[in-house]
């Protein structure tokens, strides 16, 4: 069964490396002749059973929403310690080559698609050359944001320079940006502030900051309200990098700045895989809690290996169990275990500097690859049975009973005496584990594609 269709084939075993006997099941992974999408079965001794039949399609479509920004397949591989590696990609092979893989979507700064200083003329020629690819291949941009953070004007900030003139020119900049997000269709508009910040505590007074975040923000929104425009913000936190610290650094900073704005409604989170992971948090808990407030805008998603530089690796290829963990929530976390997300599944990685064009094109699909299995293995872990009654005996659904009945008041709690004078708290002493381990080993083992 494939989407809801039955699909019949002629199953032609081509390799048994790997069959092992166990009890009377067996279970051998086969390679498919012809029929890619269906790669995994189960065999028992008088039937070959499809296994996770709906979900077995690793082939990227437009239903996916992968979208990449267009500064991350074009990074031409410059560090802090050496020049570029690769030459400039330019924008209609960016967008025919993405297209070609799968993904929906192109998301751009202003100085991605037209230099930073660019005449109008040249800017005009990029967006046009650009809505032709567009045009000629069905890919949208989802998401635009604006560089506040490359040309020297911006080495102390944008919105919170200390310098007005400068934060009066960011401004201007922004909402320029505002206007061809909205001329591009764009739905989001992601403001990542890495420039906002500081390295010296003295160098910044953080609270007149933050009132000049707002305001910016503010402006921001009272300018998309006045225009018209059907378009969100979403706040990009990040711990440090390039400042030595970064204001609204993690989901929870950005989450509380947020409830402080004009507009809440219209301001949502960005968050990155990476820059959670380099604070030490987890990313999966932070995107479970922006999406209980309603706060997932949009999300980059990449790979991180612990608490060091921002590395950009491809999705899955830093903390493998949190891109487990997320893409089971994302994907499954949602109302009856549907989706708990609906916007675009957005690459922010770079393609590794030892990398050619024909490794960036690889890096580029490795991160739909890697989404696409991790949602497979996640289902085959939803539907496994053990793991249904591994759930049920950690109680996990339990937690969404409510703590008192409905009506129930404190003082009825308090004349409650199963509650408190003859709850026995002391069984839970050597007695009524959680079973926490057997759920996790039965995770991992999911996603080792061990079961
Ligand atoms: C980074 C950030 C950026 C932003 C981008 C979109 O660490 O460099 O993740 O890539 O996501 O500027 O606003
Ligand atoms: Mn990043
Ligand atoms: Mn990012």
């Amino acid at each position: 069964q494939n989407g809801g269709q039955i699909v019949l084939a002629h199953l032609i075993v081509v390799s048994t490396e790997g069959l092992r006997g166990h009890r009377n099941l067996w279970r051998a992974r086969f390679h498919v002749d012809r029929i890619p999408q269906l790669p995994y079965f189960v065999l028992d001794q008088n039937k070959i059973k499809l296994r996770m039949n709906s979900m077995s399609n690793l082939t990227p479509t437009r239903a996916d929403k992968f979208s990449f920004g267009l500064w991350t397949i074009g990074w031409a591989a410059q560090d802090q310690f050496g020049g570029p590696t690769r030459r400039n990609l330019d924008v209609v092979e960016a967008v025919e080559k993405l297209s070609e893989l799968g993904a929906y979507g192109l998301t751009f700064h202003d100085d991605d698609l037209f230099a930073f200083g660019s005449t109008d003329a040249e800017r005009q020629t990029q967006i046009d050359r650009l809505k032709k690819a567009l045009a000629d291949t069905g890919l949208i941009i989802p998401m635009i944001t604006t560089n506040l953070f490359s040309h020297p004007v911006f080495k102390d900030g944008g919105f919170t320079s200390n310098d007005r003139g400068v934060r009066r020119f960011a401004l201007r900049k922004a909402l320029r940006n505002l206007d061809l997000a909205a001329e591009m269709g764009a739905k989001t508009f992601v403001m990542w502030g890495g420039r906002e910040g500081a390295e010296y505590d003295s160098a910044k007074d953080i609270g007149g900051a933050l009132q000049r975040y707002r305001e910016g923000v503010n402006l921001m929104t009272s300018y998309v309200k006045d225009k018209g425009y059907d378009i969100r913000f979403a706040i990009e936190p990040k711990p440090n990098e390039p400042r030595g610290d970064i204001l609204l650094p993690t989901v929870g900073h950005a989450m509380a700045f947020i409830n402080t704005l004009e507009h809440p409604e219209l301001v949502g989170l960005n968050p990155e895989t990476g820059h959670e992971q380099m604070a030490g948090l987890n990313f999966t808990a932070g995107i479970a809690q922006a999406i209980e407030h309603g706060k997932l805008y949009h999300i980059d998603l990449n790979g991180q290996k612990g608490i060091k530089f921002d590395q950009d690796l491809v999705f899955g290829h830093g903390d493998i169990l949190n891109a487990f963990s997320l893409v089971d929530l994302l994907e499954f976390g949602g109302p009856n275990g549907g989706r708990a997300y609906d916007g675009p599944r957005h690459f922010d990685y770079k393609p590794s500097r030892t990398e050619d064009f024909n490794g960036v094109w690889e890096s580029a699909a490795a991160n739909m690859r890697m989404y696409l299995l991790l949602k497979q293995r996640a289902a085959a872990f939803r539907a496994d049975p053990e793991v249904k009654a591994a759930l049920e005996a950690s109680r996990v659904a339990e937690i969404h009973t409510t703590t008192l009945a409905a009506g129930e008041t404190y003082n009825d709690l308090l004349a409650d005496k199963a509650s408190y004078e003859d709850f026995d708290a002391d069984s839970y002493f050597d007695g009524r584990g959680f079973g926490f381990v057997k759920l996790n080993q039965l995770a991992i083992e999911h996603l080792m594609g061990a079961r």
